[in-house]
């Protein structure tokens, strides 16, 4: 007997009277559906069993200078693995170097990164999707998220490398110390791609958060993410027509419900939302408060103690936690108490786990117990809506002819079509705008992300942003019915994407692009798919 079916007799019971409709309900939160995954119950993975695992971190095969510039160039390929998730069962996966989730790069501010991605995956296609893949293997297309980089190398989704081929991108890594990430975002595989595995971490560092912040091994990378299982371990795929992809597993830095020791002192957390649909809601168990100190864009300008906040799809929050007050032997939890129209299941009420020790503190570390009030300015964060040259509307919705997602009526479908020449807004380099994000159709949440900038909220609903993002941004959390207000200056000339960071929506068919500096029809010197093409990888295997 599977789980399901287990699940499904003793949730009939439970739910006396009521039909059996959980396993094809359309979306609410209601927690009909008891699990998503065919495991049985032996192989179905028990909350805070496993032990957190550090992100693995990539080291440069080579560092130069260029006049005075420090340069890393990293390689990572794109290849199948195996991960192990589930105490007995392998999980195939394809990972940046077979790893998942991938590995973490980290540099200083400052510092030139040639990040080298080579396509492995020859003879690799999802079941579906085939025909946005090339006949040879899977097509990549890699974007730094939450990087100004320059258009050729943003990871554009039509900018494809096929298998056998490399691509060397950019980054100048000019911008404040962040959390960032590296993704998959190929044209209608991006949900796929990143679902098997494509997906990492990448931090920029500086002077200011090292004389903030807890640093080394209290500075702790937390990549969250969902899943469901098949009975014999592989990943399962439903993205429910397109609406999302909502696992009944939790994992944490690729491990179910894990568990970390920590010593009774501060610790700062990167939490990235990797999740390809799934929004949380978490707070600890022991109804304290966390310290915000980041958001996408890097550090607020003041720390924020909230008990719990809204994180969608690709959000970042950093945020430090003061285990000074625990007893040895507490286990604090990090719960999630979800938000609407995520589909929800028995055990995705959780996150992960702290225990904490009596192992001895250094409290020659002055982070020990500091929890900073004053942070830092940023370019962003001092932008005025006075400031603002031009104010433009996005609806994010679905099209009641179609059925397919869109904004303001525009898919990516649209923007192939044009020959890549359609665009949502047309700001001029160095403008300041502000733009309105609206959800109108069915009572969806959206975290809609624009590409090259950071954003301040303004507002929410004509009312003040919350606590927690009162921050650099580049992802905005826009609720069933909310109007989101961000405020940006585009410093950067070429063609970017916008698009929503639920993946099933930005692959079918919500996602166009915007136009910086440039005239309609202007030849453009840095076109994202001609401008640093991809070429015949002959390197050899280790790099
Ligand atoms: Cu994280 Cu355009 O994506
Ligand atoms: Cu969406």
């Amino acid at each position: 007997m599977t789980r399901r079916s287990v699940l499904t007799a003793a949730g009939l019971s439970a739910l006396g009277v009521m039909s059996y409709t959980g396993l094809t309900r359309p979306l609410g939160n209601e927690v009909l559906t008891k699990s998503a995954s065919g495991l049985s119950d032996r192989n179905f993975p028990r909350a805070f069993r496993a032990a957190l695992r550090p992100l693995p971190t990539l080291a440069p095969y080579e560092v130069s200078w260029d006049e005075g510039v420090r340069v890393e160039r990293y390689a990572v390929s794109a290849r199948v693995g195996t991960a192990q998730i589930l105490p007995n069962l392998p999980t195939p996966v394809i990972g940046y170097n077979g790893m998942v989730p991938g590995p973490t790069i980290s540099v200083e501010r400052g510092t030139r990164v040639h990040l080298r991605v080579r396509n492995k995956l020859y003879g690799v296609q999802h079941p579906e999707g085939l025909e946005h893949s090339h006949e040879s293997g899977l097509v990549l297309s890699t974007h730094l998220h939450g990087h100004a980089s320059l258009p050729e190398f943003d990871g554009y989704a039509d900018d494809r490398t096929i298998p056998g081929f490399c691509k060397d991108y950019v980054y100048e890594n000019d911008q404040p110390a962040r959390t960032i990430w590296y993704h998959d975002h190929a044209t209608h595989l991006t949900t796929r791609n990143v679902y098997s595995g494509l997906a990492a971490q990448y931090h920029i560092r500086d002077e200011v958060e090292r004389a903030l912040l807890p640093q080394g091994e209290y500075d702790v990378p937390l990549t969250l993410s969902d899943i469901m299982f098949e009975a014999d371990g592989r990943a399962r795929f439903d993205d429910k027509d397109h609406s999302g992809l909502w696992g009944d597993v939790i994992l944490v830095n690729g491990q179910p419900w894990p568990v970390m020791n920590v010593k009774r002192r501060v610790y700062r957390f990167r939490l990235l939302n990797g999740s390809i649909s799934r929004s949380y809601r978490p707070y600890l168990s022991t109804g304290d408060a966390v310290h915000m100190v980041g958001t996408d864009g890097g550090l607020m300008p003041t720390t924020q103690a909230v008990t719990t906040w809204r994180h969608a799809p690709a959000e970042r929050y950093e945020f430090l936690v003061d285990f000074s007050r625990y007893a040895p032997g507490t286990q604090v939890r990090l719960m999630n108490s979800s938000n609407p129209k995520n589909v929800d299941f028995d055990h995705t009420n959780k996150i992960m786990a702290f225990q904490v020790t009596d192992d001895p503190v250094d409290t020659y570390d002055p982070t020990w117990r500091t929890i900073p009030t004053t942070l830092t300015g940023s370019d962003v964060m001092s932008l005025t809506p006075s400031q603002s040259v031009k104010t433009r509307y996005l609806q994010l919705k679905k099209s009641d002819v179609t059925n397919v997602w869109n904004i303001n009526g525009t898919t990516w479908q649209d923007v192939i079509a044009s020959g890549y020449t359609k665009v949502l807004a047309d700001p001029a380099l160095h403008a300041v705008e502000m733009w309105d994000l609206h959800t109108s159709s069915g009572g969806w949440f959206h975290p809609l992300h624009v590409h090259l900038v950071d954003f301040q909220i303004v507002s929410r609903n004509g009312r003040p942003p919350f606590a927690y993002e009162r921050g650099p941004k580049d992802v905005a959390y826009v609720g069933p019915d909310e109007k989101v207000r961000v405020l940006m200056r585009f410093d950067r000339a070429g063609r970017y994407m916008v698009h929503c960071h639920n993946l099933p929506h930005e692959d079918h068919d919500m996602m166009g692009q915007f136009r910086v500096g440039l005239a309609a029809g202007a030849p453009d010197p840095h076109d994202p798919i001609s401008a640093a093409k991809p070429w015949l990888d002959t390197y050899p295997e280790e790099l």
